[in-house]
């Protein structure tokens, strides 16, 4: 008997993600990339998804990588950094996935710089969760089990 799962989901980290531990706590936090790694991973574990990970500082390698997602995954969290505000590229790479997607941001962008309150890809996204630092992707994580029932 085959075994269908939906339940597949896709974390990836743009531009300076990798550099958390490093970029202002009162924004961003004290964990580093791996350790927010590990703590999506474990909360994954605990509501029975499986979630792979991806970063790149290069917007192309972003691109690419969404390219791919269409076979790879059933659903994308993703935290593109500064590129949230002005890639129309990321945009249109995230459409041609059609996949169920949750937009992440660490800090509370909607009480940043004028030029933070954009994103381009909210209108992809079935939620935004902002300012909750690592405790967002839990939420993602969640809304997303939910669509994937
Ligand atoms: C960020 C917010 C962006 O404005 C910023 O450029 C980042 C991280 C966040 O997680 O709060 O690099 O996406």
């Amino acid at each position: 008997m085959t075994t269908i799962v939906n339940n597949r989901v896709e974390v990836m980290h743009g531009v300076n993600l990798d550099q958390l531990g490093r970029r202002d706590p009162a924004h961003y936090g004290s964990l580093d990339l791996g350790a927010l790694e590990r703590r999506i991973d474990q909360w994954a574990h605990e509501l029975g998804l499986s979630v792979r990970f991806f970063q790149s500082n290069h917007e192309g390698e972003f691109v690419e990588h969404l390219h791919e997602l269409r076979d790879m995954a059933d659903a994308v969290v993703l935290n593109p950094g500064a590129w949230t505000h002005y890639s129309y590229a990321i945009h249109d790479a995230l459409e041609l996935t059609g996949l169920p997607a949750v937009e992440v941001h660490l800090s509370a962008v909607d009480q940043r710089e004028e030029w933070r309150r954009v994103s381009v890809i909210r209108d992809l996204c079935l939620a935004t969760v902002s300012g909750r630092g690592a405790d967002g992707y839990r939420q993602a994580l969640e809304l997303l089990k939910e669509e994937l029932s």
